[in-house]
């Protein structure tokens, strides 16, 4: 691992990586789980990952804890190294053009983010703060010209404003947000976190369980921004030492206060313990399950039923995949010429129309034609897999469906959906059964269709050898995301699966 404290040392390394994907994740420092997350999910998507460390002058107002915060760059580059971390880059004020300590924001260009999204929220009580940000990010954009930039979603307003700024300035980079992880306690890690005593970490646990106490009342059909809010504002007064700066629930994207969620909002707070200012938040949507699994374990009728008995949309990512391969056949464009199919499907439109009728498929569109009988034909089938398999297609695909899951209330199934697709899913199955098991009802499915002479040893030996090869694919491979609820269905009917898993989702509103 290197590291390099000036541009033209960056510069020597990138000119060495071309070709290569290149993550970049940008920090103060004083690194914790928090940051280790971002830095794992960058060497999961990317050849070569970058950290930045620099404790940004221009984020601090004169009054808050420029000169106090954390410093650790020799302990900070040990557990990157150990993280396979490819370059730190930890340059001086001076390199990032920065001079002198007070008034640092006159000194140097800004980068302006929309008033709308920095007067609400802590950019209310934090004047210039996220001015600062902006203005460094996008140095820091400029100077590493990543690929991908991981930012923890406990800053929501720093993540909201990024990504708005990347895309109101056409910079070619992907911003990726990623979910807050937590102590076990529920306390939002973070550097401040340092300030805090004993007595003081215990205390701070209010703010998580007030916001999970809204989130609560929200699960049960309360949708009223003012009663959510002082749901939480309540919470936190039953802790004295707790002093809250504001609790606002907003937009998640555009951060403008909401009066009524209808379908997902951003419940934020900051509050003072002592001296130490502390943020948090929930986002608000309905719950998305994600259920994951081997080839052969029953997942999309389960999905799909408990999909219709719970009201929420079935994601059919099949039928995505489908849709996309019709749509190759269709063009007269080769199922395997990679670069015209990556063209093709470049900000195509898909669109999955609930039926009126449990009985009737989901509607399929794609480009706003639609598709739903015609993406069932043996030839998409017998494509299907070679569409599938390539990383431009996937790519896009995986972006539609999490737009779909921005508004939350969708079931999906596949073999990635609750690592890769939706991390964030408020449910996950991962729902298996035995090779012998999945083979013996292989083999009933086989009879049903007439098939005759079964060798249920071979049919085991295949089951063996695709769940190996799922599992170590390149692009999707086949994993159980940590949090996942594992369901063996061995010796379970369909019917129970599905009550389990109804189970499982009703008591997420006991959390
Ligand atoms: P810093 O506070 O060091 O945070 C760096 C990144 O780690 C941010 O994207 C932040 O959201 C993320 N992060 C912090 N705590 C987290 C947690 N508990 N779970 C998940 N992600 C977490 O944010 C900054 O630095 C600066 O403003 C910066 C973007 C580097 C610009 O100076």
């Amino acid at each position: 691992m290197l590291i390099a404290k000036t541009i033209s040392e960056v510069n020597s390394y990138l000119q060495k990586q071309q070709n290569h994907k290149i993550g970049l994740v940008p920090t103060m420092g004083a690194l914790h789980q928090g940051h280790i997350s971002l830095i794992k999910r960058a060497s999961s998507e990317c050849d070569r990952v970058i950290v930045s460390i620099f404790v940004n002058p221009l984020q601090f107002a004169p009054t808050e804890d420029l000169k106090q915060y954390p410093r650790q760059l020799e302990t900070d580059s040990q557990l990157c190294e150990a993280l396979g971390v490819d370059l730190i880059f930890a340059p001086t004020p001076e390199t990032m053009g920065i001079t002198g300590d007070t008034d640092t924001q006159s000194l140097t260009t800004m980068v302006i983010p929309p008033v709308s999204m920095t007067s609400g929220l802590c950019g209310k009580y934090r004047h210039g703060h996220f001015q600062g940000v902006a203005t460094i990010v996008t140095k820091l954009l400029n100077i590493i010209r990543p690929d991908c930039a991981y930012f923890g979603q406990k800053d929501a307003q720093q993540l909201a404003i990024i990504s708005s700024l990347v895309s109101d300035l056409k910079l070619p980079v992907k911003i990726v947000g990623c979910p807050i992880i937590r102590e076990e306690s529920g306390l939002a890690l973070s550097s401040r976190n340092q300030y805090l005593t004993s007595t003081e970490k215990t205390q701070a646990t209010i703010i998580y369980r007030s916001l999970k106490q809204a989130a609560i009342s929200f699960y049960q059909g309360e949708k009223q921004a003012h009663i959510l809010t002082k749901i939480v504002k309540e919470k936190l007064a039953t802790v004295s030492e707790i002093k809250t700066q504001y609790v606002e629930l907003v937009n998640t994207i555009t951060l403008q206060p909401l009066e009524t969620v209808e379908t997902t909002g951003l419940l934020a707070v900051a509050a003072y313990l002592g001296n130490t200012r502390l943020i948090d938040n929930i986002i608000l949507r309905q719950p998305i399950v994600a259920i994951d699994g081997p080839a052969g374990a029953g997942k999309s009728t389960v999905t799909r039923r408990v999909g219709e008995k719970l009201g929420l949309l079935y994601l059919d990512t099949g039928a995505m995949y489908r849709a996309v391969t019709w749509l190759v056949m269709n063009s007269g464009i080769n199922v395997n010429a990679q670069d015209r199919i990556a063209d093709l499907v470049k900000g195509v439109k898909i669109d999955l129309i609930p039926s009126n009728s449990p009985e009737l498929p989901v509607g399929v569109y794609v480009n706003e034609q639609e598709v739903t009988t015609a993406i069932r034909t043996p030839e998409v089938t017998a494509n299907v897999s070679t569409i599938a398999a390539q990383s431009a297609v996937r790519e896009e695909l995986v972006a539609i469906q999490q737009s779909y899951g921005e508004t939350g209330g969708i079931i999906a199934e596949g073999r990635d959906i609750g690592t890769n697709v939706f991390p964030d899913a408020e449910l996950k199955i991962f729902l298996t059964a035995s090779v012998a098991e999945r083979a013996k009802r292989r083999m009933l499915d086989l009879q049903n269709q007439g098939y005759k002479d079964l060798d249920l040893a071979q049919l085991e030996t295949e089951i063996q050898q695709r769940d190996e090869k799922d599992s170590n694919r390149a692009i999707a491979p086949l994993k159980q995301a940590e949090d996942a609820v594992e369901l063996i269905t061995d010796d379970l009917a369909i019917q129970e699966v599905i009550d389990k898993i109804v189970q499982l989702y009703l008591s997420l509103n006991h959390l």
